[in-house]
């Protein structure tokens, strides 16, 4: 007999995106001639930036001639790659080993992974309304969870409470869903915490690029004391529109340390290389290829024209918000805004209201838990006349 891991059963169908997919088909259906605007979706819509299909294309090229073909390549990432990346955190004042990156097919994967380092003895602090990922992976896992509440009155950003513990920390900044960004203080608090809880902090760092201002953290790694007790997630998918090419970057500081439940002491960038050796096999030479071109001085530039196209459909989305009296949180470091239904609508009588009248998709707020409930979420993913469009619709119906 195979036994299977019960924990499975405690996983809560994902049914948010279905429902809503569900809803939109039934409208369609019954509406033919109105046209829907997704303001919901998560997923990028512009290409990827020319440089990086100008060395996809070359690195294409090179898998197909003998001399320059590769096989497999070292689980952690081509040199290439790991010291664009190295470079890229040293800009923003953080010096990091090279063995300290270790390249993944994006920051999901490793999300999940990274609960094979831990203990199920561990509790798992986590944010809520929260991206489901690090709900999911820990009940599957069988671990306990710990809310914290992120609302309007703490800003969505959650501070540490002694009288709360949690062994592995999940922060999220700038935070989908609810575009709420922490500063360096506050994450100091965090880090504080955690050292003297000798906690983990995992810290989700898949949006840093959207943060327009330097005196807010892009790294964890930025704040002192963190090299201690913090690992980092980073994906280029919202950077450089890599969703589909699936690329990012875990950091695991050499000096971290913790304990077994039995006292002894592991170093968990040791623990984490032999997961990865033995577990994953790299990225695809070409994807690392083209990741690299991300990072270069052209690439990056080319990589913030994106951003800033998606930030100015957050600046509409926000303006429109605020030219109707409404409360929102994000939309200026983040793709994502997080608005108050209006009249202290729920979020999916919101949800239909604005479908059934205006015929643009949200998402419903209460879908990313409990503090959730009352919000909805909108994205800049779309394309400028569709944000356009779906904005001018709301300002006419609320
Ligand atoms: C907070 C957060 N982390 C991680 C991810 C996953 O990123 P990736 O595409 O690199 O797996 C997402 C994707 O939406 C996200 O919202």
């Amino acid at each position: 007999m195979a036994y299977l891991n019960e924990n499975y059963l405690n996983v809560k169908e994902s049914y948010l995106f279905s429902e809503i997919a569900k809803r939109v088909s039934s409208f369609t259906e019954a509406n033919p001639d109105k046209k829907v605007i997704r303001m919901g979706i998560g997923d990028v819509t512009l290409p990827l930036e020319p440089l990086v299909i100008e060395a996809l294309h070359r690195a294409v090229d090179e898998m197909g001639n003998a001399a320059t073909f590769r096989g497999y390549g070292p689980e952690q990432g081509y040199a290439f790659l790991r010291e664009a990346i190295q470079q890229y955190y040293s800009r923003g004042g953080v010096s990091l080993d090279m063995d300290e990156i270790f390249v993944s097919d994006g920051a999901k994967s490793d999300l999940g992974n990274i609960t094979d380092l831990f203990s199920i003895e561990n509790v798992a602090l986590i944010p809520d309304p929260v991206y489901p990922v690090y709900v999911d992976t820990n009940i599957m896992s069988g671990r306990k969870i710990v809310y914290m509440n992120a609302n309007a009155e703490n800003g969505f950003l959650p501070m540490p409470d002694d009288r709360v513990h949690g062994d592995m920390i999940y922060l999220c900044s700038p935070n989908n869903p609810t575009g709420a960004v922490y500063n360096k203080q506050q994450l100091k608090a965090w880090v504080d915490y955690a050292n003297a809880h000798e906690a983990i902090i995992l810290f989700d760092a898949a949006y840093e690029s959207f943060i327009g201002d330097d005196s807010l953290p892009r790294s964890i790694f930025q704040i002192e004391g963190a090299k201690t007790c913090a690992i980092e997630f980073c994906s280029l998918s919202k950077t450089a529109g890599f969703t589909g090419t699936r690329c990012g970057y875990t950091v695991v500081p050499k000096q971290l340390k913790k304990k077994t439940c039995d006292g002894k002491e592991l170093y968990m960038n040791k623990m984490w290389n032999r997961r990865q050796t033995t577990k994953f096999n790299g990225v695809p030479y070409i994807i690392q290829k083209g990741a690299a071109a991300v990072f270069s001085v052209e690439g990056m530039k080319q990589a913030h024209e994106m951003i800033a196209y998606y930030k100015q459909n957050a600046k509409i989305i926000a303006d429109a918000l605020s030219e109707k009296g409404i409360k929102f949180f994000g939309g200026v470091h983040s793709p994502y805004i997080w608005m108050e239904c209006p009249k202290g609508m729920l979020s999916w009588d919101f949800f239909d209201y604005l479908l059934s009248k205006a015929a643009v998709v949200g998402t419903p707020g209460a879908g990313f838990g409990v503090n959730g409930e009352g919000f909805f979420r909108l994205t800049s993913f779309g394309n400028r006349e569709n944000t356009m469009e779906a904005m001018e619709r709301i300002k006419k119906l609320l």
